[in-house]
């Protein structure tokens, strides 16, 4: 189990912390592996009535690690996608609590929350077209889904920034919080979910999900087919290497 991913039981409840603060909780292919773990052994587990998602320090997460593109090979599936699926199937209520940076990965695993929570620091985007790739996690679907096309359009094609009142106000987030009564406020809202029986509210999530899960692998492959063509290609080297090495990404010239 990589030291980037905790994990704790309380009543019920497992929480699961995103640990790499100094990275802004960037998901390396290690965290990835261990958060499809650890939700496919929630969901067997029926002491775990409910998870609570959320990151360590000031940030939530700052999506996919940059550099762990490298760590895999050409052609093999970067294991976020298994994360993913695990995360969009998993039969149970997932509660998240998202401060400071949510980026990329680390916004469109809030969209499979149930109920995600925010601080007044939410900075959130999506990143995808800046970085030359395209939509990940079934989120082209999963954002029209919660809040609608025009919104959902508007956020993929600027990849603007959106904070804690646009969140609210969009629907991405069912409440603002102060940054520092956010986990708390959060961990309540876990420990009342699962206080119920643990048969129930997995047949609630079948009920709210059943509409979507068709839509949802339809997207997962699209994304998937879409990312492979983007990925390498010289826009998204140029995005970056320009993260990379610390300066504005210049498509014009590709
Ligand atoms: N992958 C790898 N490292 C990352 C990272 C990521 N996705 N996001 C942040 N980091 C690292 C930075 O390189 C920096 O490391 P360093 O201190 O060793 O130099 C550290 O985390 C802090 O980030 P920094 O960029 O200094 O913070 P900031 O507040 O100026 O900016 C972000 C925060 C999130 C806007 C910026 O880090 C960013 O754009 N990250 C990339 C997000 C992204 O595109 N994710 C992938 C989506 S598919």
């Amino acid at each position: 189990m990589t030291k980037y991913l905790l994990k704790e039981y309380r009543d019920g409840v497992l929480v699961v912390t995103l640990n790499r603060p100094e990275k802004k909780n960037a998901v390396d292919a290690g965290m990835w592996m261990g958060l499809r773990t650890a939700f496919e052994d929630a969901s067997r587990d029926d002491r775990i009535r409910c998870v609570l998602l959320c990151g360590a320090g000031k940030d939530f997460c700052s999506g996919v690690d940059l550099a762990s593109f490298s760590e895999v090979s050409p052609g093999e599936d970067h294991p976020f996608e298994a994360a993913a699926r695990a995360v969009a199937t998993f039969d149970k209520p997932l509660v998240a609590a998202a401060q400071g940076v949510a980026v990329g990965g680390g916004a469109t695993v809030l969209f499979h929350a149930d109920i995600v929570y925010v601080g007044e620091s939410l900075r959130l985007r999506l990143p995808f077209a800046s970085l030359g790739l395209v939509p990940e996690w079934a989120s082209s679907y999963m954002l029209t889904a919660n809040i609608g096309a025009q919104r959902a359009a508007e956020l993929f094609y600027t990849a603007e920034w959106v904070d804690a009142d646009k969140a609210l106000n969009c629907g991405i987030t069912a409440e603002v919080l102060p940054d520092v009564d956010l986990f708390d406020y959060a961990m309540g809202k876990a420990l009342e979910i699962a206080q119920w029986p643990v048969n129930s509210l997995r047949e609630i999530k079948g009920c709210l999900r059943l509409h979507h899960a068709a839509a949802i692998d339809t997207a997962f492959e699209a994304e998937q087919a879409a990312m492979a063509r983007q990925a390498g290609s010289p826009e998204n080297i140029e995005a970056i290497t320009a993260f990379m090495e610390g300066r504005p990404a210049d498509f014009s010239k590709l």
